[in-house]
């Protein structure tokens, strides 16, 4: 292994010589899912693109690299563009892939392969997701990847590892950058994951690996690593003649940014062609792979003296042909921008929101599959497919600023996007509230073709949500609680969450665009087996769908079902109690034994569920011994302050030193008996 940086880079992982785990994550199966516009679609198994023909060495001295992205919601995918875009500037010409569209052993083929070296160059920009799990779209490599490495365990510390006999992957070279947030517990789990697993495998690691902390600035430590580890590496390793480096140098830059899509619009309005899946863009597969599903019930769930919002929706499905679900899996739904937000931005532009349009490749650029369905109208276009209110990049500023035509306007951008500008950034973007709608609005000399426009603008992502109800009990209605994020903005106006508001305003009869996905949250086989269930606020909802499902075994089915025990909070029984009427009825019928509330803001100090969880330390660690599976669920804060009260509680009960308690609470969530899911 002729590894350029030796191992300095701190790992925790376990490898082992046995058998591979099954991975907890779960996978996406895109197969035979409805398009939302009407056909059904298979994801071939071939979308490979033909072998390109070699590259212009004279504009590409350091030959092709490819860069592949392992995305959740779409920073991981935005930053493999950025490099895309940023690599004729350094001598390069840039590949990006979908992880989800090759495969592990692939990565010897030929067509990856720069044609003048013969070597393969891949970077990973992967994200972490779950509790140190895979994004869905790197679920398969992660899983080949764990088999051919050996590594049992992903994110636990690293015993002495055996090495690897076979090294199938010798002769690539790569280089890795982890997104991750260190308010979870495995912290970039997944990109520390591939940077040690490709090295056990074989590969030669040229580039250190590189970690962003989404709760600090995630974009400054990409920036940085782009800058400072990433371009000068590849650059000292690849471009070995110095005066194709000196006349890369010394080229003029490009006046307006190049545009990745061409644009054809049409005079008839026509009807969005039904698109198969495998031409389909990877991260918005789910555009096309979505139904729209009929609510029937919504209301609030609490009082009117409460300024905030909670509300209960259910979701028909009956009708829907490829919607299932089991209790606590999770609903993605499709956001939808109000039609202020969509009419702002075709005004600031000067868009004609009837135009019909459809896009394709841009000449020499790479085509990455159609990105929503098309042809398509430009309203339906903003309005569905286009993030227009959540905070834009610093990267995304700078490239605004080449379509703005004040120099003012041109200056405020720049100086927002540099390093130098963070602080200001900070203030007049992220904690005003602004999206793009109002960038565009605030420089209004910004002028971009439609084309342009959408090759900058984010895709809006897909919201989850922890369904609330049980599918044995109401296996054709999905029932979901919805927070709905507000924030006051210094003008007086209130920033609305995209999904959480569109699904607070719709009535009964509406449709909502949503897909099924599966997650971790199970009950136990055996229903005698004692639950401990902790989910203050919203985060009740799976625990709601658990209780009808516990009191259907035990009352219809009359089954024997064990210690129920439920840890809820909020702000004031008589403010954001939800559900109280139930859970005393789930209180009545035996399938709800014992419900514990904190009631945060009744009294002068605060009290929280892990309170309340240390107070009954005792009977706690009694149903633990009694093989109790414990479940948490909702914020990340509190998820951790949870974590920190269960191994206090093994500690103190179970006599155990620290460490050890740690490994406790550790094991019992390898064996499922503690499963949390927890959201920023
Ligand atoms: C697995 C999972 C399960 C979940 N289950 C539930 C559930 O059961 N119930 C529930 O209510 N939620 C749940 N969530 C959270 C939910 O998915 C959404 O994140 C939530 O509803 C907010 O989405 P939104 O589109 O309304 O808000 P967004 O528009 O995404 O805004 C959310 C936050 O992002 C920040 N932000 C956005 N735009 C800007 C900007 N321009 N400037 C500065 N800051 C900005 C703000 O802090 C804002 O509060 C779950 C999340 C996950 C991952
Ligand atoms: N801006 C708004 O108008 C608004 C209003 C509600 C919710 N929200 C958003 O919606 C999200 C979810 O809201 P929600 O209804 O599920 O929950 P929530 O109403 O924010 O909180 C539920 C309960 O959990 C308590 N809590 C806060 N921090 C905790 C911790 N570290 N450990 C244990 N308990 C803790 C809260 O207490 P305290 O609040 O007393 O500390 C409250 O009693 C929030 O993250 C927030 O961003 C926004
Ligand atoms: C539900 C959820 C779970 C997450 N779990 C982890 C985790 O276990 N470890 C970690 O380092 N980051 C975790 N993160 C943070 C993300 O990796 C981070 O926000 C990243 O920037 C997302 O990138 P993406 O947009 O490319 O998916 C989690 C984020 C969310 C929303
Ligand atoms: C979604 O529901 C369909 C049934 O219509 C099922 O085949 C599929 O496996 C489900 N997907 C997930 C991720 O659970």
């Amino acid at each position: 292994m002729n590894d350029l940086f030796g191992s300095d880079v701190s790992l925790s992982l376990v490898v082992a010589t046995g058998i591979v785990t099954v991975l907890l994550a779960s996978a996406l199966a895109f197969a035979t899912m409805k398009t939302g516009t009407g056909s059904s679609t298979k994801k071939s198994e071939e979308p490979k693109k033909e072998a390109p023909g070699p590259v212009d060495r004279e504009k590409f001295p350091g030959g092709e690299i490819t860069v592949l992205y392992g995305t959740q919601t779409g920073t991981a995918e935005s930053f493999a563009r950025l490099i895309e875009r940023e690599g004729a500037e350094h001598g390069f010409f840039v590949h990006v892939i979908d992880m989800e569209d090759i495969q592990v052993e692939e990565m010897l083929d030929d067509r990856y392969k720069d044609k003048e070296s013969g070597n393969a160059r891949f970077f990973f920009i992967t994200s972490t997701y779950g509790e140190g799990e895979p994004t869905d779209n790197t679920v398969d490599c992660v899983a080949k990847l764990r088999e051919m490495a050996n590594i049992e365990v992903i994110f636990e510390e690293k015993k002495d590892a055996e090495p690897v006999e076979e090294q199938k992957l010798a002769g690539i070279e790569y280089g890795v950058f982890g997104l991750g947030n260190r308010e979870y517990e495995h912290y970039n789990a997944i990109g520390k994951f591939f940077d040690y697993a490709m090295e056990r495998v074989g590969a030669s690691r040229v580039v250190e690996l590189g970690l962003g902390d989404d709760c600090q600035d995630l974009e400054g430590d990409f920036e940085t690593w782009k800058d400072t580890k990433f371009w000068p590496t590849l650059k000292k390793l690849y471009i070995r003649d110095a005066a194709a480096l000196n006349r890369l140098e010394a080229a003029p830059h490009e006046e307006l940014p190049s545009c990745s899509y061409a644009i054809e619009v049409y005079s008839n309005p026509q009807d969005a062609v039904d698109t198969p899946l495998e031409k389909v863009h990877g991260s918005s597969r789910h555009y096309f792979s979505s139904e729209d599903c009929p609510i029937s019930t919504i209301r609030e769930l609490r009082s009117k003296d409460d300024p905030g919002s909670t509300v209960h929706i259910e979701i028909d499905v009956s009708k829907a042909g490829n919607i299932d679900y089991r209790t606590a899996d999770n609903l993605g739904v499709l956001p939808v921008n109000q039609p202020a937000v969509v009419e702002n931005v075709a005004h600031s532009l000067g868009y004609d929101l009837n135009k019909i349009f459809s896009l394709k490749a841009a000449e020499g650029h790479e085509w990455h599959g159609e990105p929503f369905p098309m042809p398509i109208s430009v309203r339906e276009c903003l309005t569905r497919y286009c993030d227009l209110t959540s905070a834009p990049r610093r990267s995304d500023l700078k490239r605004l600023s080449a379509y703005a035509q004040d120099p003012v306007d041109k200056k405020a951008l720049l100086r927002m996007s540099s390093k130098d500008g963070k602080a200001e950034y900070r203030e007049k973007i992220t904690y005003a509230h602004f999206g793009l709608v109002d960038v565009l609005k605030m420089c209004p000399s910004i002028s971009a073709p439609l084309e342009h426009f959408l090759s900058f603008c984010p895709l809006l992502q897909t919201r989850f949500y922890t369904i609330s109800s049980s599918s044995v009990v109401h296996p054709k209605s999905i029932h979901l609680t919805v927070s709905v994020t507000e924030a006051a903005r210094k003008d007086g106006t209130v920033f609305k969450g995209v999904c959480s508001s569109h699904l607070a305003g719709l009535k009964p009869g509406d449709t909502v665009r949503v897909f099924n996905r599966s997650s971790t949250f199970r009950l136990p086989k055996d229903t005698s087996i004692p639950v401990i269930m902790v989910g203050p606020g919203t985060g009740i909802a799976p625990f709601r769908g658990m209780l009808q499902e516990r009191d259907h075994q035990k009352n219809v089915k009359k089954e024997n079902v064990g210690t129920g025990v439920l840890y809820f909070g909020c702000k004031k029984r008589n403010l954001d109690y939800l559900y109280e009427d139930e859970l005393a009825s789930f209180r009545k019928s035996g399938a709800l034994t014992t419900l514990h509330l904190a009631f945060s803001r009744e009294q002068s100090e605060k009290v929280y569920v892990q309170n309340l969880l240390s107070k009954n330390a005792k009977d706690t660690w009694a149903l633990i011994q009694q093989g109790a599976h414990i479940y948490v669920c909702g914020g990340v804060k509190m998820g951790n302050d949870v974590n920190d009260a269960f191994k206090h509680i093994a500690s103190e009960e179970g006599n155990m030193a620290v460490e050890e308690a740690k490994e406790f609470i550790s094991k019992l969530a390898k064996e499922g008996r503690y499963v949390q899911e927890l959201w920023a």
